[in-house]
């Protein structure tokens, strides 16, 4: 398995594109299958997550093309007919957000079988809601040696959903299958994260009436049947604040291009804090750090538009190396800490205990081998081996190229040295 073998203490300077999202390509793709036209998906990523569930949308009958647009990549997906409605353990249980083709194939052929997603290392992170959900809007389900049984014989029908908890994925997963069901939904305490605007966006380009996404409350009018479209997937603001803490990290200056206003904001705030000069010109964000020590900070993840969970463990990273003790608190998902013990290996001090760190800082951290442990974890030890002394050897990097486009590439155009190491480790289901 390859590993990537970071050499730290160069500083970031130059430009980096911001690839399409994941969150949202993955629930855009999931929605193609609720057309029997095509979905033509532009700034798609091409990641391994992507890639996954393409061959998912294949099985069950789609045509997936992926080709290089006259603006980016782009991928054209077309389910003129749904030849099976089921979706295997093998498909689901590396990828939780296969999970989302239930909603449409149900809204779509009235039944489907969908495998549970099964654990998780960043926590339980249940299907509940989901279910919920799709139980309100009229679904029969039965839950069977792990598989997902569900029917709607006469379709769905429009219901009111108040969700208990904020969920991104319970959200999309209700706008998926309300779209084509009879009369209206109306979802409560919805998420508001920029991927449910996005999905939003694209169903409305396939003939859906949703509104009120990106705020509580989104009322989701049903359709008897969608078109195709031709949709642009919203920048990763994840990605965008990846590099961000990054060059705040090893310092220099990095300009992030093909963003959107209003994607960085909480985290462009903590930057400031920690001492990082930020300059958001809204497509473009510029990150520098003239050299000065940064500043601890205190951080709580939260829904959109707070913190967000999947930039904790690289602002983490960015701590280690602040003045004082810094206190991070996870609310959204436990278990969510794993990358701190690696962060010890680079010579980080931090404490853990329940949903709370506490960082002190150090004065520098020292290069070490270091085993990734899921998606964001594992970037933000090559975040902290950009500025570690020596070479840090990241293992398990399957867990980066799930969600990480050319990350090597992104930051070696940078001044970077980082390499990838084919081979070696040891293989182990994610
Ligand atoms: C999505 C993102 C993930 C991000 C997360 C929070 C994708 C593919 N993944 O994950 O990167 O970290 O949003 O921004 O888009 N919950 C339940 N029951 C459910 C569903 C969720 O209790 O049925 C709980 C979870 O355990 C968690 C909280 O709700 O504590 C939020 O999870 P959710 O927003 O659903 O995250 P995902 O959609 O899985």
């Amino acid at each position: 398995m390859d590993r990537i073998a970071i050499t730290g203490g160069a500083p970031l300077v130059g430009a980096i594109p911001v690839s399409g999202a994941k969150n949202s390509a993955l629930k855009l793709m999931a929605a193609a299958l609720l057309t029997d036209q095509p979905l033509r998906l532009k700034n798609m990523p091409r990641l391994a997550d992507t890639r996954f569930l393409g061959k998912l949308l294949e099985r069950l009958g789609a045509r997936v093309v992926e080709m290089e647009g006259r603006g980016g990549p782009e991928t054209i997906i077309h389910a003129a007919e749904l030849t099976s409605s089921f979706a295997p353990y093998d498909l689901v249980r590396q990828m939780r957000a296969s999970f989302n083709v239930l909603g449409p194939l149900i809204a779509r052929t009235g039944h489907a079988k969908v495998s549970l997603p099964g654990g998780c290392t960043i926590g339980a992170r249940p299907v509940d809601l989901h279910l919920r959900s799709l139980e309100a809007l009229g679904a029969h389900i039965d839950l069977h040696e792990g598989y997902v049984y569900a029917t709607a014989a006469r379709g769905l029908k429009g219901a009111r959903i108040a969700f208990p908890v904020v969920s991104v994925g319970a959200t999309e997963h209700a706008m998926l299958a309300a779209v084509l069901a009879d009369g209206e939904t109306v979802l409560e305490n919805a998420a508001r994260e920029p991927e449910i605007g996005d999905l939003a966006d694209c169903l409305n380009a396939m003939g859906a009436k949703v509104e009120g996404a990106g705020t509580p409350t989104v009322t989701i009018t049903g359709v008897s049947k969608l078109k195709g479209a031709t949709h642009a997937v919203i920048p990763d603001r994840i990605e965008a604040g990846t590099f961000a803490v990054a060059a705040a990290m090893a310092g220099g200056e990095v300009t992030l291009t093909g963003l959107r206003p209003g994607l960085l904001d909480a985290l462009a705030a903590k930057l400031r804090e920690a001492g990082a000069t930020v300059r958001d010109e809204g497509d473009t964000v510029s990150i520098s750090r003239n050299g000065a020590r940064l500043q601890a900070v205190e951080l709580t993840t939260e829904p959109f538009p707070g913190f967000a969970t999947d930039l904790q463990a690289q602002f983490m990273a960015l701590m280690t190396l602040a003045d004082g003790e810094s206190v991070i608190r996870e609310t959204i998902f436990e278990n969510r800490f794993l990358h701190a013990p690696e962060l010890a290996r680079l010579g980080a001090d931090i404490s853990v205990s329940g949903g709370e760190a506490r960082v002190r800082g150090v004065g520098a951290l020292h290069g070490a081998p270091v085993m990734a442990t899921d998606l964001r974890a594992s970037v933000s030890l090559v975040i902290a081996g950009l500025a570690a002394q020596g070479e840090t050897v990241v293992n398990r990097v399957y867990h980066l190229d799930r969600g990480f486009e050319r990350l090597e590439e992104k930051l070696n155009n940078c001044g970077a040295t980082v390499r990838r190491l084919r081979g070696g480790g040891s293989a182990e289901a994610d």
